[in-house]
């Protein structure tokens, strides 16, 4: 079971990985870093940075250039099995809007949306529902 995330350097959905328990992946920030290749099924965690688009208008950009980056990598993308997005619900109808676009686009479920860095209980439904569906998702099992 693998875990590839996105966070920018206010760290919420790293927070919120780091409290899964799981083998995890970072994204990097920089494109000047070295970038990340994975070869296992994960589980992608992105937040939501569309900067609530259906309310000022414009274009709905709400995945992070370094997400789209990575998956932009058919190797990677290939390997994606299911969505988790991060998001704020001040942004109302934009509220993790990342999971929508990334799930439409790599057909694979959106399996949960959390906010910032996610509550205890978010946590504990992630952990469990990962663990009961992995086979279903073809994820590898949690170790
Ligand atoms: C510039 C900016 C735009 C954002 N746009 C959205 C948005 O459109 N929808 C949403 O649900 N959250 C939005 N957020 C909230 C972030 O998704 C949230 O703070 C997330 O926890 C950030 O994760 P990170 O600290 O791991 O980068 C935005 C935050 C910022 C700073």
């Amino acid at each position: 079971m693998l875990v590839v995330y996105f966070s920018s350097v206010t760290n919420n959905t790293h927070r919120f990985v780091s409290k899964l328990g799981l083998p995890s992946a970072r994204i990097p920030i920089k494109a000047s870093d070295e970038p990340l290749v994975v070869n296992e099924p994960y589980v992608l965690v992105c937040p939501t940075y569309g900067g609530g688009v259906s309310i000022r208008g414009g274009a709905p950009k709400p995945v992070p250039i370094q997400v789209i980056k990575f998956l932009n990598n058919p190797h990677n993308r290939s390997l994606i099995r299911c969505v988790i997005a991060g998001g704020n619900t001040n942004f109302g109808p934009d509220y993790a809007t990342a999971g929508d676009l990334i799930s439409a686009k790599c057909h694979v479920p959106f399996v949960y949306k959390f906010e910032l860095m996610g509550t205890p209980e978010d946590v504990t439904k992630v952990r469990s529902g990962l663990a009961e569906y992995a086979a279903d998702l073809g994820l590898e099992p949690a170790a």
